[in-house]
């Protein structure tokens, strides 16, 4: 990781231990994810246990330690979604993005998560691409919208 960066945003917040989650965020959205030699930097440069920052990294969904693609897939399983054919999307693009949930591809160009209920049960079945919501999505569509990200990427 770019340690100019991470020293530059531990000045944005003034080394506050209070900023810790934001301090997170921050190197997070360097690589998209909290590498285990980052964290231990910050935490000697904070003079911060390195077990509160773990603990933080590992309470809160939104943080990762380890490496995540560049597009993130949440396929929702909450019940609403499950009842309007979750698990069909989720299988779908797991076969075509060929990784399980909870994994990255080898290129680093998605991972995929599942999630509980994104609070859009109305729109079931809800997949969520970064932070563009898809509803009553169907398994025949997610080839199409996964090849609008890849091909977003390569422009
Ligand atoms: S269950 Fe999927 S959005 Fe609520």
């Amino acid at each position: 990781m770019d340690i100019e960066k991470v020293d530059r945003i531990l000045e944005e917040h003034e080394y506050r231990h209070s900023a810790i989650i934001g301090i997170m965020q921050d190197v997070q959205d360097i690589e998209n994810y909290l590498p285990e030699e980052t964290l231990r930097y910050i935490s000697d440069k904070l003079e911060l246990n390195l077990t509160k920052i773990f603990d933080v990294a590992t309470f809160y969904k939104a943080f990762s330690l380890v490496p995540r693609g560049r597009h993130t897939i949440k396929v929702c399983c909450g019940t609403a979604c499950h009842l309007a054919g979750a698990a069909r999307n989720l299988d779908q693009v797991e076969r075509t993005l060929h990784i399980k949930a909870e994994e990255t591809t080898d290129d680093r160009m998605f991972s995929i998560e599942t999630v509980n209920c994104l609070g859009a049960c109305a729109l079931a079945p809800v997949v969520v691409v970064d932070e563009d919501y898809y509803d009553a999505v169907k398994p025949g569509k997610i080839e199409k919208i996964l090849s609008y990200y890849r091909s977003e990427s390569e422009r």
